[in-house]
């Protein structure tokens, strides 16, 4: 292959060797790697797309107008280490004919074994109990102390039950759930699987136990979570977010959780990330923030990381894509 057919890719952070090395053997590739755990500068960002063929992005980093313009025509795919895009100008990216590449699937498990996680950690507070036991509060067993909520026999509303919603309800049944709820955009034939029925939001949000959101950020659920939304649900209900931030309006969910309004919320994603260390939400005892970590076993990340590199080589050599996003 002459120097002219080498590809220029931008590669916006370090990720797993699985991915890096899969670039490296294709020969493809003018790698250029912004070769640190932290996000690129947005300087670096603009000057590190220039003239790129291919993009090697993170949810972390916002593709817009400015970002496509920098890269400027050479760029035929953007491919992204995430099955969400909401950080991509979807409409933009279109119009000028460039590829997306995502990863559906293959986080679905892992994601799903987090939400069940947190919303036990949740419900049955355990991160006061384990405080409890190293600062001495722990004085003998009582009767009405550390109580929380139980899953067995309780109502579950789950918000877009797409890949990752369908896993977190068939990992919760077992747990003896009564009724499965769920809403979004269509009814599902897969609902059946886990008796899901098919309820409008209102009815999810007043009749749940627990509501677990695991839809898409659009433009219709922005925001989807605030003041109205929580002075619906039941002031014994568990709210639980592992789909993206903005879904929440998180002054309306401090409200809730502070008057008493709703039990507790569990929460994987936030506006911003992170959270300022001193933010309202973390000094409540009934809430529980985790660090985005949905995806994150090794294995998973390691597939990720391959299927991203995977699906930008594709892009960059006009081939079927393992996981092409259809827009
Ligand atoms: P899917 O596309 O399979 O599912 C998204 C679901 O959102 C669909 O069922 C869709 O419903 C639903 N939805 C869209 N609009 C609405 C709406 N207005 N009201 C209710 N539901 C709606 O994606 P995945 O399940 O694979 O991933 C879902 C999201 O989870 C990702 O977009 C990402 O933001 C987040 N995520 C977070 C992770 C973490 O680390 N915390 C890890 C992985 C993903 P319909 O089909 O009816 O349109
Ligand atoms: C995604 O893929 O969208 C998650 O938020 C991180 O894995």
């Amino acid at each position: 292959m002459s120097a002219q057919q080498i590809l220029k890719v931008f590669v916006t952070r370090r990720i797993p060797q699985e991915g890096m090395k899969i670039l490296q053997k294709s020969g493809l590739c003018n790698l250029s790697v912004w070769d640190s755990d932290e996000p690129v500068p947005r300087a670096e960002l603009l000057k590190g797309v220039a003239g790129a063929h291919g993009i090697l992005c993170l949810l972390s980093d916002k593709i817009d107008t400015e970002v496509l313009d920098a890269a400027g025509p050479n760029l035929k795919v953007i491919s992204t280490f995430s099955v969400g895009f909401d950080h991509l100008a979807i409409d933009e990216i279109k119009k000028r004919g460039i590829r997306v590449g995502y990863t559906p699937d293959v986080l679905t498990d892992a994601t799903a074994e987090l939400t069940v996680a947190l919303l036990l950690t949740t419900a049955r507070r355990l991160p006061e109990g384990v405080e409890e036991v190293k600062n001495g509060g722990w004085s003998t067993w009582k009767p009405l102390w550390l109580c929380g909520y139980g899953l067995s026999g309780s109502t579950v509303g789950v918000i877009g039950l797409g890949r990752i919603g369908l896993a977190i309800a068939r990992r919760l049944k077992p747990f003896g759930v009564k009724r499965l709820l769920y809403t979004g955009r269509q009814p599902k034939p897969q609902a059946q699987e886990v008796d899901g029925e098919y309820v409008p939001l209102d009815n999810l949000v007043s009749e749940s136990d627990f509501v677990v959101v695991s839809c898409s950020l659009t433009p219709d659920t922005q925001g989807l979570c605030d003041k109205t939304f929580f002075s619906k649900m039941k002031k014994t209900s568990i709210f639980i977010n592992t789909s993206r931030g903005a879904v929440v309006n998180q002054e309306d969910l401090f409200e809730a959780l502070s008057s008493g309004q709703i039990a507790a919320a569990g929460l994987d994603v936030t506006t911003p990330e992170p959270l300022p260390t001193g933010h309202p939400l973390l000094t409540l005892k009934n809430c529980v923030v985790l660090p985005h970590i949905g995806s994150a076993t090794y294995t998973t990340r390691g597939v990720m990381s391959e299927l991203t590199a995977n699906n930008l080589l594709a892009g960059l050599t006009d081939s079927e894509m393992p996981s092409e996003l259809k827009m």
